[in-house]
C-alpha cells in the first residue's frame, strides 16, 4: 500500500502543487485517524491529559453558563475534537456535583478519527454519549460547546507577500522531497491595515475551515441560547509570521517531513475566529492562566495536593505549573467564549 507521503508526491507530479491547506488536511486526517498521539508514549500532551484540574473546572464553568442560562431541562453539551475523552469524563465527574445538570446535557462528540472514537467509547463507557462527523450533525437547542486544541488542527492557508504583492504558498516537489514554492497571486481574507504594513517576505495565515466552524457556532449562538469555549494556542490579534509546525515524540518535526507521521498544527488567530462568529458575542480571548484562576485552578489543586502524599502534592503542583505559568502553557495558550449576544460575560471573563 502507498504511504500518504507516496500518495500526495503522486497527486503533486500529476496535477502539480497544492495549497498548504489541502497538504495539512491530508495529513492531519490520516496521523489522527491511524493513532492515539497523546501523552509521554505518544506526540504531544494536551492540558486535559496533563491533569484532571482541568476537564473538573471546565465542567464547573458549564454549570454556570447553564445556570446562567436559565437551566433547561435539556442542554446540548457538545465536545469538538476530544481526543481520547478525558476532558469530558473529568467535566462529568466534576459536575455531578449538580445531578441536575448532568440529567439536562445531551452529549455529543464530534470526532473525525474512528481511531479516537473507540478510546471515547471506552473513557465514557457507562455514560450516555452519541457521536457526531461534523458540528452541522449537532441537534437544535439550548448549546453548551467546548473544543480544546481543536482549532489548531484545522488546515490553514499560507501567502507570501513578494514584490509587493501577496501570493499563496504551495507544496510542491524537489526531487522526491516536498518543498513550498510561491503560487499564483491573490489577496488574503485579513484586516486591510495588517496587509498593507507587511514587508516583503512577510508570511501570514487563514483558516478556511476554522472561520466557517466559528461562523456556524455563532449563526447557532444567535438562534438558541448558550455558550461556546475555545480553548487553544494562538494569538489574540491577527499578524504576520509562519506559525505552522510538526511535532513527533515531543520533539519538532521538519513540517514537510513523513506527512501525516507528525502531527501538524498552526497558532490560531482569535481575532478571525471572533469576526467570523457575529452576531454571536466574544469574550476575550484571555490568557489560559487567568480563566484557570478565575475559576479557581489554585484552590483545586491545594485540596487535591492535601488529599494525597508528598509524591502526589509534588505532581499536583507541577501539573498546576504546567497549566498556568508564563513559560508553559499559561499564555500561550488563550480561552475565547463565544455567547448569544443577550447574555453577560461568562465565568472567567471580565466584561
Ligand atoms: C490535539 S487533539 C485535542 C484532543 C482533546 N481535545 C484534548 O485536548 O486532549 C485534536 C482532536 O481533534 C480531532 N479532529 C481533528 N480534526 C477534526 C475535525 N475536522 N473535526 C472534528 N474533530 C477533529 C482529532 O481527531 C482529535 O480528537
Amino acid at each position: 500500500m502507498q504511504s500518504l507521503a507516496e500518495q500526495l508526491a503522486a497527486r503533486i507530479a500529476r496535477g502539480g502543487p497544492v495549497t498548504v491547506a489541502d497538504f495539512m488536511h491530508e495529513a492531519v486526517t490520516h496521523y489522527y485517524a491511524n493513532r492515539d498521539p497523546f501523552g509521554r508514549q505518544g506526540d504531544f500532551t494536551t492540558a486535559p491529559e496533563v491533569s484532571q484540574m482541568f476537564g473538573e473546572l471546565i465542567g464547573l464553568w458549564c454549570i454556570m453558563v447553564w445556570q446562567m442560562m436559565g437551566a433547561p431541562d435539556k442542554v446540548v453539551l457538545a465536545e469538538l475534537g476530544p481526543g481520547r475523552g478525558t476532558l469530558m469524563n473529568d467535566l462529568l465527574r466534576a459536575a455531578g456535583v449538580v445531578p441536575a445538570f448532568v440529567k439536562a446535557a445531551d452529549i455529543r462528540l464530534v470526532e473525525t478519527s474512528p481511531h479516537l472514537v473507540a478510546l471515547q467509547r471506552q473513557t465514557l463507557s457507562g455514560r450516555d454519549v452519541q457521536w457526531c462527523e461534523s458540528f452541522d450533525q449537532v441537534p437544535d437547542g439550548p448549546l453548551i460547546v467546548i473544543a480544546n486544541e481543536l482549532f489548531d488542527a484545522l488546515p490553514i492557508r499560507q501567502f507570501i507577500r513578494q514584490d509587493g504583492q501577496w501570493r499563496e504558498r504551495m507544496v510542491g516537489l524537489d526531487g522526491d522531497a516536498f518543498c513550498f514554492i510561491t503560487g499564483p497571486a491573490t489577496e488574503p481574507d485579513l484586516p486591510p491595515e495588517l496587509l498593507a504594513t507587511a514587508p516583503d517576505g512577510a508570511i501570514v495565515e487563514t483558516c478556511d475551515d476554522g472561520r466557517a466552524l466559528a461562523a456556524g457556532l455563532g449563526k447557532r449562538l444567535n438562534r438558541q441560547p448558550g455558550f461556546a469555549l475555545i480553548v487553544d494556542y494562538g494569538h489574540g490579534r491577527s499578524g504576520t509570521g509562519d506559525t505552522l509546525q510538526a511535532v513527533r515524540h515531543h520533539r519538532f518535526h521538519p513540517v514537510l517531513d513523513q506527512p501525516g507521521l507528525a502531527d501538524i498544527t498552526a497558532h490560531v488567530d482569535f481575532q478571525a475566529l471572533a469576526a467570523s462568529a457575529v452576531p454571536a458575542r466574544a469574550w476575550g480571548p484571555v490568557d489560559q492562566s487567568d480563566f484557570l484562576r478565575a475559576l479557581g485552578i489554585e484552590t483545586r489543586a491545594h485540596l487535591l495536593a492535601q488529599a494525597g502524599g508528598d509524591k502526589v502534592a509534588a505532581d499536583v503542583m507541577g501539573q498546576l505549573r504546567r497549566l498556568i505559568d508564563p513559560g508553559e502553557m499559561g499564555t500561550l495558550f488563550k480561552a475565547l467564549a463565544l455567547a448569544s449576544p443577550h447574555f453577560p460575560a461568562p465565568p472567567g471573563f471580565v466584561s
